[in-house]
């Protein structure tokens, strides 16, 4: 074996798909073929598959098709087969949504994803994704004008916010005949993903609570004006998102930020460091794990004005006052059992200024980012950090989507949590 192959292999995730329960929506597309070898692919990598079929999806691929692969019924209609006998009219979409340890939606049509992102429940799949308590994977396929329509776009932002991971499209030669984004991926990367969402959603939080800090604050220099960062919240949704992905009970106090709140995720908008400080303490004491990924501003204006700063002078000076350092009172107040676990944003001597904000906050672990990584900029979908615990484990990761980063420093609570 050559090291390429090695390394390539050394890179690939366990394989987690045994036993485990998979819900399969399909819908109406011509790549619907493609799903018959996903769901041989399943089956043989000994997951249980139940196929959900849309009325269109059964015009390109016959349920018998997909029963025959999955060994299983499978639903097209909300409605049972006998409706004059049967009790349990209506809830096959909640049967399958609580037996599924995962759900994927492929190919997902453009239609499809603006039912999910508007919560319509008119047909089998559109309503099991509403009844829905385990992750979910859309891999959205379509033609490359549906695909760049601002319409799907955004319906994408809004699932992505919501907490539903996206499988995107590749770019190739469409079935209308145009060349562009919207071909489902090969079945095998599809299978790839479903694996992947499984590694990255373990059940290992279940009963614990979680509270995660994120975005920046800001503090009014009067009614109009304010001091603020560019924290874009990004980091602090990810870890709350992973977290109750993972099972736990996640409160998120949030500073202005302009994104969507992740399900199953208790949210508290706050504005300024000292409103910050009134929420985390409110609800610290309960906490297993708390997780400071704001952006607290260190500094306020010492006085808000109470009318808009007229512009007087060439000049300006403004006192500032020091704001209250959260992380620093919840180190202080810490239980035996609590984890706390801070950020350390750094320009430079990075890991000597964060091993000593480990040390002085009384923290369990400290992710430290610095701004001369490439792919770790404010508002940036990826983050490059380094991990130190107490023991002065120091690890670097490499750039990786935020989402990953948040498994990453869950993993170490969940370790903190089995020693
Ligand atoms: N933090 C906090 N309250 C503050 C300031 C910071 O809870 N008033 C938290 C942040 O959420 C982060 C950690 O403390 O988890 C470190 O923040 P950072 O800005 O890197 O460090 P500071 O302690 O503010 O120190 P400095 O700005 O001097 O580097």
């Amino acid at each position: 074996m050559t090291s390429g192959h090695w390394m390539a292999f050394s890179f690939r995730l366990p394989h987690m798909l045994a036993g485990k329960n998979i819900a399969l929506g399909v819908t109406g597309g011509i790549s619907v073929y493609k799903m018959c070898t996903v769901v041989r692919l399943l089956k043989k990598a000994g997951a249980n598959v139940r196929v959900m079929m849309t009325q269109s999806a059964a015009e390109f691929v016959t349920p018998l098709t997909f029963s025959t692969l999955s060994q299983e019924e499978v639903v097209v209609s909300l409605w049972p087969e006998n409706k004059k006998t049967s009790t349990n009219l209506g809830v096959k979409h909640i049967d399958i949504g609580l037996w599924a340890d995962v759900m994927l939606v492929a190919p997902a049509t453009a239609n499809t994803i603006a039912y999910i992102a508007h919560g319509n429940a008119d047909n089998i799949v559109s309503s099991t994704v509403l009844a829905l308590r385990c992750p979910l994977i859309i891999a959205p396929a379509m033609d490359v004008d549906m695909w760049e329509n601002r319409a799907t776009q955004d319906n994408l932002t809004t699932l992505r916010e919501r907490g539903y991971f996206i499988l995107p499209p590749e770019s190739g030669e469409l079935a209308s005949g145009l060349t562009g984004m919207g071909r489902l991926p090969e079945p095998e990367t599809i299978v790839d993903f479903v694996n992947g969402v499984i590694v990255k959603t373990p059940q290992d939080l279940k009963k614990k609570k979680i509270l995660v800090t994120a975005g920046p604050t800001h503090e009014p220099i009067d009614p109009v004006r304010y001091i603020g960062n560019r924290s874009s919240g990004k980091m602090g949704f990810a870890l709350a998102n992973a977290a109750a992905l993972r099972g736990a009970d996640v409160t998120l106090v949030s500073g202005p930020v302009s994104l969507g709140t992740p399900n199953n995720v208790k949210r508290i908008d706050v504005e300024t460091a000292e409103e910050m400080y009134g929420a985390v303490m409110a609800y610290a004491k309960k906490q297993d794990v708390i997780i400071m990924a704001a952006a607290v501003a260190d500094y306020a204006p010492a006085e808000q004005a109470k009318q808009k700063i007229k512009k007087q002078h060439a000049t300006m000076t403004m006192e500032l006052r020091s704001t209250p350092d959260i992380l620093r009172a919840l180190g202080e107040k810490k239980t035996k059992k609590q984890i706390l676990i801070g950020f350390a944003l750094e320009t430079e001597n990075e890991l000597a200024n964060a091993k000593i904000k480990l040390q002085k906050k009384n923290l369990d672990l400290i992710v430290m980012n610095s701004t001369k990584d490439k792919g770790a900029a404010f508002g940036s979908d990826t983050n490059v950090v380094t991990l130190i615990d107490t023991k002065g484990n120091v690890s670097a990761l490499p750039k990786m989507p935020k989402f990953d980063v948040a498994v990453e420093i869950l993993n170490r609570a969940v370790k903190e949590f089995n020693r």
